[in-house]
C-alpha cells in the first residue's frame, strides 16, 4: 500500500504539470479526490489493514493527501494568473470611443418663461408668494370687490366645486391672503396656475398667471407704469413699444390694460396681432379702496397697484407659437424645440 500511495502521488504530480486549463484541472481533481477517486479508494481500504500497519500507512496517506492538495491549489493559482494575464493582453479599452450621451430633460417652455418673469421682478425687489388653487368665493371674488350679483363675475367662466369652493379663476385672491398676513409695505409677485372654462387657440382650461401687488404709503400710478415698462423691455427687448388703454377690473380703480408692439410683425400689423400691430399682455390698476377695506388696510394711509399677466400668452410671444394648446399636448417633438 505504501508503494501504491507513492505511485499515486508521483503520477498525480506528473499529470498536474500537463494541465493547461481549469476544466482539465477539475477533472484531475475528481480523478484523485472524487468520491471514487484514486486517493479516496486507498483511504477507504485502510480499514482492512492490521492494527500495526494502520497508523503508519494512515500517516503516509495523510502526508500524500496534504502534498497533493497543496499542489492542486498551486496549480489552480498559476492557471488563474495565466488567464488574467492573457485577458489583459487580448482585451483592451478604447478610450477614444465617444461616450454615451445621457438623455436629459429640460424645463417646459411655459416654465422657462415663468422663471424669466420671476427673475425680472425679483431683481426689482418683488418677493415670490404662492397661494391655493382651490379657493373660496370669498377670496376669488367677494374680497376683490366682486359680490355675487356683480356683472364682472360673468366674465370668469368658473369651475365651481362644492361648499362654496372653486378653482381660482385668477391669482388675485393671493393679494388678499398676502395683505391679511402682513402689514404694508407689500411688494409681491404670485406665480401659479389658474382655471377657466375655456378652450380655443388662445385659451386652455388651466393656464398660468403672474400677479403683482405693491402697497406702500404713497404709490403713484406712474410707478406702476415704470415697473411694467421696465418689465416689458427686459422681457421683449428695448425696441418694444408699449401703450396703456383704460379698462375695468372690480378690484382696481383706475384700471388699464397694457399692449406691446407685436413681436411678429414689429407693429406693422399681421395675423398674430389681428392687423393692429398691438398685443395685449396684462391687466393692471391702482388697488381699489374697497379691497384695502376687506383686509383692514386704511385706504387713507396706503395706496398701491396690482397687475396680472398670462404666462402662456407671453411664452407665445417669446416663442411665436400659433396655438397655445400645443403647450399641453405633451408632444415631445414640440417640447424638445425649446
Ligand atoms: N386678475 C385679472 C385677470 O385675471 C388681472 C389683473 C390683476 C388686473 C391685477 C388688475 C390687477 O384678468
Amino acid at each position: 500500500m505504501k508503494a501504491e500511495l507513492e505511485a499515486i502521488q508521483a503520477e498525480a504530480l506528473e499529470a498536474l504539470k500537463a494541465v493547461k486549463s481549469s476544466n482539465a484541472l477539475e477533472s484531475l481533481r475528481i480523478e484523485y479526490f472524487g468520491r471514487k477517486g484514486k486517493l479516496t479508494d486507498v483511504m477507504k481500504g485502510m480499514g482492512q489493514l492490521s492494527n500495526e500497519k494502520r497508523p503508519i500507512i494512515g500517516k503516509l496517506a495523510n502526508e500524500v493527501r496534504t502534498a497533493l492538495t497543496e499542489a492542486f491549489e498551486a496549480a489552480k493559482n498559476s492557471l488563474n494568473n495565466q488567464q488574467q494575464e492573457q485577458q489583459l493582453e487580448t482585451e483592451s479599452i478604447d478610450i477614444t470611443l465617444p461616450g454615451r450621451k445621457p438623455a436629459y430633460g429640460k424645463a417646459h417652455p411655459v416654465m422657462q418663461t415663468l422663471e424669466r418673469i420671476e427673475a425680472i421682478f425679483t431683481q426689482m425687489g418683488f418677493q415670490v408668494v404662492t397661494g391655493p388653487e382651490v379657493e373660496t368665493e370669498h377670496y376669488n371674488f367677494d374680497a376683490l370687490n366682486t359680490p355675487p350679483d356683480h356683472p364682472a363675475r360673468d366674465l370668469h367662466d368658473t369651475f365651481y366645486l362644492t361648499d362654496g369652493h372653486l378653482l381660482r379663476t385668477h391669482n388675485s385672491p393671493v393679494q388678499i391672503r398676502a395683505m391679511e398676513n402682513q402689514k404694508p409695505p407689500v411688494r409681491i409677485i404670485v406665480p401659479g396656475k389658474a382655471y377657466r372654462v375655456d378652450y380655443d387657440v388662445s385659451h386652455t382650461p388651466m393656464f398660468h398667471q403672474v400677479e403683482g401687488l405693491l402697497v406702500d404709503r404713497h404709490v403713484p400710478f406712474s410707478e406702476l407704469k415704470g415697473v411694467l415698462v421696465s418689465f416689458a423691455r427686459q422681457m421683449f427687448g428695448d425696441q418694444t413699444q408699449m401703450r396703456f388703454r383704460p379698462h375695468f377690473f372690480p378690484f382696481t380703480e383706475p384700471s388699464a390694460e397694457m399692449d406691446i408692439s407685436c413681436t411678429v410683425c414689429l407693429g406693422k400689423g399681421c395675423r398674430s396681432c389681428g392687423h393692429t400691430g398691438w398685443i395685449e399682455i396684462l391687466g393692471a390698476g391702482a388697488v381699489d379702496p374697497e379691497v384695502f377695506r376687506a383686509v383692514n388696510y386704511d385706504p387713507e394711509e396706503v395706496t398701491g397697484f396690482a397687475f396680472g399677466m398670462g404666462v402662456e400668452r407671453i411664452a407665445n410671444l417669446q416663442f411665436r407659437i400659433p396655438d397655445i394648446r400645443t403647450f399641453y399636448e405633451n408632444d415631445l417633438r414640440f417640447l424638445h424645440q425649446f
